[in-house]
C-alpha cells in the first residue's frame, strides 16, 4: 500500500480537519459485560450505543466512529473485547492522528491480560504498545510530519485502535519498502534486542550468546542483529518444530528446552561457557544463566515468562518463579567477574533521544536489508483471543500481528507461507482447528 493511499472509511473528509471533539468512549464495565456475546461473534462495526433515545449528537460525532480493543478485566481471552468508540479524538498541538493499519502483539499484553504487567493501567483500558498506519491530521505545532505519511508508532499502551492520537515524536517514518505488518512488528522487539545487545552487553565479533525464546519476536530480532557481526555463535532455545527455521535465520545451535537440559547441551559444545545470556524467563533459569557465563560475561534479565503457563493466571507458577528468583551480593559478583543487568523498554519511554537514535539505526538496517521482521501470522481485531492463544500455546515463529480492519467472511488467519515451514504449516492447520474450538470455549464461558 502506498503512503499516498486515501484514508479509509469514515475519515476521508477530515484529513485536514482538526476538530477537537472528545471521543465518546464506551468501555464496558465488567458487570455490564456479563452475559454479552463474545466480540468475535458480534458484528462490531455498528456503533456501540446506537439507541434511539440518546441525546442528539453533533454530525461529526455521529459520523466518526472507530474500532478499539479493550481489556475489560483480568483473566482469559474473553477479557479482551472489541468495542466501537464514537466521536473524533481531540488533537493537541504536538500530536498527530494516525489511521492504524496493523498492531503488534507482545508477551507483555499476555501478562497484562492476567494482571501482571505493571505499566498497563487497570481495566478498562486499551492495550497496544506498537502500531503502524497513515497520518490523517496534524496538531498545529507539528512541522516534521505531513498528512499521508506512513509511520510506525511506539507507546506505553493504547494503540490497539483503528485511530490513535499520539505525540508526533512517538512516530517514525516507515521506509518505502516496509509493509504495515513489518512496521508494527519492529519497534518493541528490535529496540529491546538492539539495546540489550549493543548498549548493555556490547556484543562483539567472535562471542557466544544464549537467546531464549529464539523463535519469538525478540528472539528472532536478536538473532538477526547478531548477524551484523562476524562469527557470533548463537545458542537458541525453542520448541523442536521451529529449529529448521531459526537455524536458517542464524541460530548456530538450536536446543529443544522442552526435552533436554539446555545448560548441559551448551556445556557439551562450549565447556568454558558463554559471553552473553539474554534471559526473558526468570526464576531458576536466571540462576542457570549466571552459571553459564564465562568470566567477563554479561547476563541481561528482561522478562519473567516462567510466570505464564496458559490462558489464566497460574499462582503456583508465579510463586515458584519468585521463590527461585536469582539474587546475588556485590561481593560474590566481584569474585565471579560477571555482570548482571536488567532491561525494560517500558521504563525507557521518557528517553526520547535514545529511542529515536536507536529507531533511526534500526530503520537504516532495515533499508540496507540487514534486518527484517518475520511475521508469524495476522489476525483481525475480532480474533484477538486466537492471536493470544497462538503465543500462549507456543506456536508462533516471529511476530503475531493484529489488524483493525474488520474480518471479511470466511477469511482465515494468514500465516507466513515460506516453504521451509512445511512441518509448521501442518501444525498450524492443527492449531487453526484448535482455535475454532477455542472460540467456542469463549462463547460457552460467556453464555
Ligand atoms: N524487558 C523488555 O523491555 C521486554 C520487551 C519485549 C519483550 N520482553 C520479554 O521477552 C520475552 C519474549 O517476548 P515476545 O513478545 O518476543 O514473545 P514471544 O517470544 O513471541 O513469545 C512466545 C514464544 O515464547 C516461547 N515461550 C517460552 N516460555 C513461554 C511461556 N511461558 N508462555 C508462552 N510462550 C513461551 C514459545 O516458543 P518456544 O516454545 O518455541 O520457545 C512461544 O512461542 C517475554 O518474556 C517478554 O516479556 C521484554
Amino acid at each position: 500500500m502506498s503512503g499516498e493511499e486515501a484514508p479509509a472509511r469514515q475519515q476521508q473528509e477530515s484529513a485536514e480537519d482538526k476538530t477537537e471533539n472528545p471521543p465518546t468512549e464506551e468501555p464496558p464495565s465488567e458487570a455490564a459485560q456479563e452475559g454479552e456475546p463474545s466480540p468475535a461473534e458480534e458484528p462490531a462495526d455498528e456503533p456501540a450505543a446506537a439507541t434511539p433515545d440518546r441525546a442528539p449528537v453533533a454530525p461529526d460525532e455521529e459520523v466518526f466512529s472507530y474500532r478499539a480493543l479493550f481489556l475489560t478485566g483480568y483473566g482469559g481471552y474473553d477479557k479482551v473485547k472489541l468495542q466501537v468508540k464514537k466521536g473524533k479524538p481531540s488533537l493537541k498541538n504536538a500530536e498527530v492522528l494516525v489511521r492504524v493499519k496493523a498492531c503488534g502483539l507482545n508477551f507483555a499484553e499476555l501478562l497484562g491480560r492476567q494482571g501482571m504487567y505493571e505499566l498497563l493501567p487497570s481495566p478498562p483500558v486499551t492495550p497496544g504498545m506498537e502500531c503502524s498506519g497513515v497520518i490523517e491530521a496534524l496538531g498545529e505545532e507539528v512541522t516534521d510530519r505531513k498528512v499521508g505519511d506512513r509511520v510506525l508508532v511506539l507507546s506505553r499502551h493504547g494503540l490497539w485502535q483503528e485511530v490513535v492520537v499520539v505525540p508526533a515524536s512517538h512516530t517514525f517514518i516507515m521506509p518505502e519498502s516496509m509493509s504495515f505488518e513489518e512496521a508494527a512488528a519492529l519497534p518493541v522487539n528490535y529496540l529491546t534486542a538492539y539495546m540489550m545487545l549493543f548498549e548493555m552487553a556490547n556484543v562483539r565479533a567472535g562471542q557466544s550468546i544464549l537467546i531464549h525464546m529464539a523463535a519469538g519476536g525478540v528472539g528472532i530480532a536478536a538473532t538477526q542483529l547478531c548477524q551484523l557481526l562476524e562469527d557470533v555463535t548463537v545458542f537458541g532455545t525453542a520448541s523442536a518444530s521451529k529449529h529448521e527455521t531459526i537455524g536458517q535465520g542464524g541460530v548456530t545451535h538450536p536446543i529443544d528446552y522442552r526435552t533436554r537440559d539446555y545448560a548441559e547441551e551448551i556445556r557439551k559444545i562450549s565447556p568454558k561457557g558463554l559471553d552473553i545470556v539474554l534471559d526473558p524467563l526468570g526464576g531458576s533459569d536466571t540462576q542457570k544463566a549466571f552459571s553459564l557465563l564465562k568470566p567477563m560475561g554479561t547476563l541481561i534479565v528482561f522478562g519473567a515468562a516462567n510466570c505464564v503457563t496458559g490462558q489464566k493466571k497460574n499462582l503456583l507458577a508465579v510463586a515458584k518463579t519468585w521463590y527461585n528468583q536469582f539474587t546475588i551480593n556485590t561481593l560474590r559478583l566481584m569474585h565471579a567477574n560477571k555482570a548482571v543487568c536488567g532491561f525494560h523498554l517500558g521504563y525507557l519511554s521518557d528517553e526520547d533521544e535514545l529511542i529515536t537514535q536507536t529507531m533511526t539505526r534500526l530503520l537504516e538496517l532495515y533499508t540496507q536489508g540487514k534486518i527484517k521482521p518475520r511475521i508469524d501470522s495476522t489476525y483481525h481485531f475480532e480474533q484477538v483471543g486466537d492471536a493470544m492463544r497462538r503465543m500462549h500455546e507456543r506456536n508462533n515463529i516471529g511476530k503475531v500481528i493484529l489488524l483493525p480492519e474488520p474480518k471479511k467472511e470466511e477469511e482465515k488467519p494468514e500465516s507466513n507461507p515460506e516453504p521451509a515451514e512445511t512441518e509448521d504449516k501442518k501444525e498450524e492447520e492443527k492449531d487453526e482447528n484448535k482455535m475454532e474450538t477455542g472460540t467456542e470455549e469463549v462463547k460457552r464461558e460467556e453464555n
